[in-house]
């Protein structure tokens, strides 16, 4: 009796991890949540005229080398993003290092149904060498 339920612990333990077991990145949407979701929101809609989507972002798409920097020392310019304008600062959170900002990257990339390629660390590491408004800027854009 004992054994058996110890099997059966076991067995409904192993359901439930595999029905939780994230599909994704599951640091990369705990930093998000943390991080982004305040302005970006869960679903990654954004906020009307004032804050952009990651969801079906075609700037993710199209400026993959620009979405490190962003994360890290944040951007004040206009930006389109599926055909509207942006031009709110987003502070940047220089905290993150370059292994979280590729789970996040990973993360918004594989959400809400956008279907965009893997970044791996190195790849982001060498776009944060080379962001503009990086600390090796000196006129500060
Ligand atoms: C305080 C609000 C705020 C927070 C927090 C924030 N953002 Fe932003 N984000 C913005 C705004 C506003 C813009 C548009 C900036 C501009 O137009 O210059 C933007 C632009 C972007 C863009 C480029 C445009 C797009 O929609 O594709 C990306 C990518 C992005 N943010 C990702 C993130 C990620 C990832 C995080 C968390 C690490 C984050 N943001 C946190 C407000 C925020």
């Amino acid at each position: 009796m004992q054994h058996q339920n110890i099997f059966l612990f076991f067995a409904a333990s192993l359901v439930l991890a595999s029905a939780c077991a994230p599909k994704g990145f599951p640091q990369g949407e705990r930093l998000y949540t943390y991080h982004c979701a305040n302005c970006h929101m869960d679903d990654g809609s954004g906020l009307e005229g004032l804050i952009p989507p990651l969801a079906g972002s075609d700037f993710l798409a199209a400026y993959p080398a620009e979405v490190p920097c962003i994360i890290r020392y944040g951007v004040k310019k206009e930006i389109e993003v599926k055909g509207k304008t942006y031009e709110q600062e987003m502070a940047g959170i220089p905290e993150l290092n370059e292994y979280e900002i590729t789970n996040i990257i990973n993360y918004i990339h594989h959400a809400w149904g956008n279907e965009l390629g893997y970044r791996n660390p190195e790849e982001v590491k060498s776009a944060l060498e080379n962001c503009e408004s990086g600390p090796s800027s000196e006129n500060g854009g």
